[in-house]
């Protein structure tokens, strides 16, 4: 029996309609109508985390999660936090601490730090870790990977209070009328 139907989903806010059995894994879709190649495939079976991506904001694995369920929810993919010119600080943060070594883990300890640090900008290290304890790593960059999280934290406090003092700055009154008193 054909079960194609026409699907729409939204992936980093675009929408896109393909036509799939809407009991496919949304990770198929995303990697293979999408070209969206951030979300992994590990186990297939929702234990690793490779092919974490965020529904409605929260980490789902998508190998395990068909195209119906996913269907009129809001799909962040790894494509959706930044560029390579312009990274998202979760990403920077990796980067900086040079957390990967094969990097297939990576995309679901992004997601799942990026979800974390949504609701808990400043998790405590044993939340970090229980947050992160279902996400597997065969190559043991954990130590990294934890110090990749909390240098997360650091860089998105920064991004908070620029963007504070940028605010600040375009309620000052312009300068030659604060600085008038004549
Ligand atoms: S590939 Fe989805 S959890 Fe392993
Ligand atoms: S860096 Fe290889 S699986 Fe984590």
């Amino acid at each position: 029996m054909n079960r194609t139907a026409t699907l729409t989903l939204d992936v980093n806010g675009a929408s896109h309609t393909l036509a799939a059995d809407p009991d496919t894994p949304l990770l198929y879709l995303l990697r293979n109508d999408l070209a969206l190649n951030g979300p992994k495939f590990g186990c297939g079976l929702g234990e690793c985390g490779a092919c974490t991506v965020l529904l409605d904001g929260m980490p789902t694995r998508s190998c395990v999660t068909t195209a119906r369920v996913a269907q009129g929810r809001a799909i962040t993919t790894l494509e959706g936090l930044g560029t390579r010119a312009a990274p998202h600080p979760v990403q920077q943060a990796f980067i900086d601490e040079q957390a990967a070594q094969c990097g297939y883990c990576l995309n679901g300890m992004i997601m799942t730090t990026k979800a974390l640090l949504d609701r808990d900008p400043t998790p405590a290290l044993d939340t970090i870790r229980r947050e992160l304890s279902r996400n597997l790593c065969r190559c043991g960059t954990h130590v990294e990977i934890l110090r990749a999280v909390q240098r997360a934290v650091q860089l998105l406090a920064e991004a908070r209070d620029k963007a504070h003092q940028a605010a600040l700055a375009d309620q000052r009154p312009p300068e030659h009328i604060a600085g008038d008193r004549s």
